[in-house]
């Protein structure tokens, strides 16, 4: 007994050891309790009080949510917002065509009138967040099923709101943390008036492009510039010409200095959902369960997307945003399963297991807990079947197709003429019709069908009979089992796949309209699916799952209790956390060790001339061999990327890297692929997060696009003037 405990205490101790460093996505207002201490000594010299404050501008005021999926900062007294490249994409992408092509030649407003409006992008600041749970949990008994608690907890949440103080013009939003034990109301500002200012090419911004994502060492120029314009008083408006550039509460210093092996890191941002605490059959399903239906089904569709790209311009322009996006979780999960692998992943869930299960049982007050990790086990394993199927279902008719688009738009229809009547359908079927003609810009039917075709086949030999809806086997056995046959009968006859077909269905009255979309086989394959869905697949899926919340929110809390001497953080949930690491290299295999930092020097070697992901600009070259660098180099070689050990996932794109004094160093963007499984299972040996140096930016906006007056507007750290002046 005593060697038990003695051998449990070592082992807890070795937990917090291991999370000291690295690991954590940290809520801002709790650094000065939790992190403070620790920052300081790994090196950071600035205070919590300076990141998180709501007396004085700090940090925090300059970081932005971008768009709601990325993170960008403040980085000019004029409201200069830099982010990724691939955050900008597609409103770089939509001011592209042939004819002028931003994405392929970059772009660089000279002014501010040159600055193109991005209509629909948004910019948040938070304002401050404050903890809400005693209030949203008011009236929720402790044994209450998830669904009644979930109608309780949302009403409670409508009434909170109104509530919060804050001005007329600020937002609201609450959001559960720690699987739902613990909610926090956030008051936020959201600009609704953002416009691109520059970006470079994608020879620079997307160098390497799908073959290097997720890569280390990397040579991406992951970089674009845009900017924030208020109303009024400074304050949130919609666009209009007449607004001025937003002056800041704070914007980021950026360094010139660089970063050495070992020096502190932060990083500011908005991480999108990590689940670091399942459990090993979480974690199983996943790993062997759903990531390979996911891995194997959007194989085919890229391989089809890339082989029409390849071969024509006009289609690369098309499916270069949707190809990356679907790209890009699939490489993620593939070194997801790789990082598992390596690591032990499985096996180490296992004994966190066991040691939670060793601590409840050594404790009889803890006693309630004995069975939550079985039950998890058994919950998870009776999802299974369902789950399977259902990602199948996804995979297969949703993510990777485009024909589900204009179903939705139609189904939506629908719900509008049922739900509010005839006038408010006739207006929405205007709105439709100039939308849809505006989304078959980005659509090639003839790729979609060969998508539909090759993931339908994989589909039908892989999911369990039981599990396919009837009207999708009748419809196959009519066409004699041939898929291909299906898919093209299903393509040509119906109204959806065709601009003008479609543009003169929403030219009808509802009863004419409504008698046309019920005969149409598109609208028919995707209600019988729902249909299926809904009743059956579907519904079973969130019975287990409603289950699997309820018990992964006791575990959740138990493992809190159960281990007093670990600090623990939330989960990601699209909200600002801050993550430190430090700067260093890493050993992906045996034998072979990765350095920190990349140069100029790569993108040269990495070069294949006229390359669709290696080519590089002429100017670029120039650069190089002149080594002209500017003030932005050093010893003579341009620094371009690092990497380090900052705990983060999808949404951290864009977010700044700071060092110890509060200055911007590095620009967040991506992960190592052996450490892309720190989503559900950090591992600071392998996990490294992607920063392109702050100085290769300011290099390729001065130097290469030769926009001096953005860099005029920033506030430059240990910039040798001289140099700067000689350029
Ligand atoms: N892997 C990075 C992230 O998850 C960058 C993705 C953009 N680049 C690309 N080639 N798709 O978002
Ligand atoms: N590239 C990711 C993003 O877009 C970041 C990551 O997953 O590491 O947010």
């Amino acid at each position: 007994m005593i060697k038990r405990s003695i051998s449990l205490i070592l082992f807890s101790f070795l937990l917090l050891v291991r999370l000291s460093a690295g690991e954590g996505m940290w809520l801002p207002l709790l650094l000065r309790a939790l992190n403070e201490k620790e920052m300081k000594s790994m090196g950071m010299k600035i205070s919590a009080e300076d990141i998180y404050s709501i007396n004085k501008g700090s940090l925090k005021d300059a970081i932005v949510h971008f768009g709601g999926g990325c993170t960008s900062e403040i980085i000019s007294p004029q409201g200069l917002l830099l982010t990724n490249h691939h955050c900008g994409y597609g409103y770089i992408q939509s001011h592209s065509s042939i004819e002028q092509n931003l994405l392929r030649d970059g772009f660089w407003a000279r002014n501010h009138a040159e600055e193109l409006r991005c209509e629909g992008l948004t910019a948040t600041l938070i304002v401050r967040m404050e903890d809400v749970t005693a209030q949203v949990l008011d009236g929720v008994g402790p044994t209450w099923k998830e669904n009644d608690r979930r109608n309780r907890i949302d009403e409670n949440i409508q009434k909170i709101k109104p509530r919060i103080v804050r001005l007329e013009d600020q937002d609201v939003f609450i959001r559960g943390f720690y699987n739902n034990n613990q909610y926090f109301a956030f008051v936020t500002e959201v600009f609704r008036d953002v416009r691109l200012v520059g970006t470079p090419p994608e020879a620079i911004g997307k160098f390497g492009a799908d073959t290097d994502n997720w890569v280390w060492p990397r040579h991406t120029g992951d970089f674009s510039l845009f900017r924030i314009y208020a109303g009024k008083d400074n304050r949130p408006a919609p666009f209009d010409p007449a607004n001025k550039p937003y002056v800041p509460k704070h914007f980021l210093p950026i360094s010139l200095k660089g970063v050495r092996e070992g020096d502190f890191t932060m990083v500011f941002g908005f991480p999108g959902r990590t689940n670091q605490y399942l459990t090993r059959e979480g974690a199983r399903q996943m790993v062997e369960v759903l990531n390979p239906v996911r891995i194997a089904q959007r194989d085919r569709a890229l391989k089809i997307m890339d082989r029409k790209m390849r071969a024509d311009a006009g289609t690369k322009i098309q499916y270069a945003p949707k190809y990356a996006g679907i790209a890009n979780a699939w490489k993620k999960w593939i070194g997801e399963n790789l990082g598992m692998r390596i690591t032990g992943g499985l096996d180490r869930k296992a004994e966190q297991d066991s040691l939670f299960q060793a601590r409840v049982s050594a404790d009889p007050r803890f006693a309630p807990y004995a069975n939550l990790v079985a039950d998890l086990e058994d919950r998870y394993r009776r999802l299974e079947p369902f789950a399977h199927a259902r990602e199948y279902y996804l995979e297969t008719f949703h993510r990777n197709l485009d024909l589900v688009d204009f179903y939705q738009m139609v189904s939506g229809l629908i719900n509008t003429y049922e739900g509010r009547g005839e006038e408010a359908f006739d207006k929405r079927r205007k709105e439709i019709r100039d939308l849809a003609t505006a989304y078959y810009r980005d659509v090639n039917m003839d790729i979609d069908q060969e998508i539909f075709v090759s993931l339908g086949k994989e589909f039908y030999a892989n999911v369990n009979p039981a599990f396919i809806y009837s009207h999708f086997r009748d419809l196959l056995e009519r066409h004699g089992g041939d898929m291909d046959r299906m898919a093209a009968e299903l393509y040509s006859s119906s109204l959806l796949t065709r601009p003008d077909a479609l543009a003169a269905l929403m030219d009808k009255p509802y009863a004419e309209w409504i008698r046309a979309v019920r005969e149409d086989p598109v609208v028919k394959f995707y209600e019988e699916m729902k249909f299926y869905l809904d009743s059956d697949l579907n519904r079973m899926c969130s019975g287990f799952e409603d289950e699997i919340a309820e018990l992964r929110r006791s575990h959740m809390a138990a493992l809190i209790e159960v281990f007093p001497e670990r600090r623990f953080y939330p989960d990601a949930n699209s909200t600002l956390r801050v993550t430190y690491g430090k700067v260093e290299g890493y050993y992906p295999k045996d034998g072979v060790h990765y350095l920190n930092q990349t140069y100029l020097d790569g993108v040269m070697e990495k070069y294949v001339p006229g390359d669709y992901e290696f080519d590089v600009p002429k100017k670029l070259q120039q650069l190089y061999r002149e080594k002209d660098y500017g003030p932005y180099g050093e010893n003579g070689k341009m620094p371009l990327a690092f990497i380090g050990s900052n705990h983060t996932t999808g949404g951290n794109s864009g977010s700044p890297a700071i060092d110890a004094h509060g200055n911007l160093v590095g620009l967040n963007f991506d992960r190592v692929w052996e450490g892309t499984m720190s989503d559900i299972n950090y591992d600071r040996s392998i996990c490294r997060n992607i920063m392109v140096d702050a100085r290769y930016i300011l290099f390729i906006i001065d130097k290469f696009a030769g926009a001096s007056w953005l860099v005029d507007e920033m506030k430059l750290v240990g910039l040798n003037k001289k140099l700067r002046k000689r350029k």
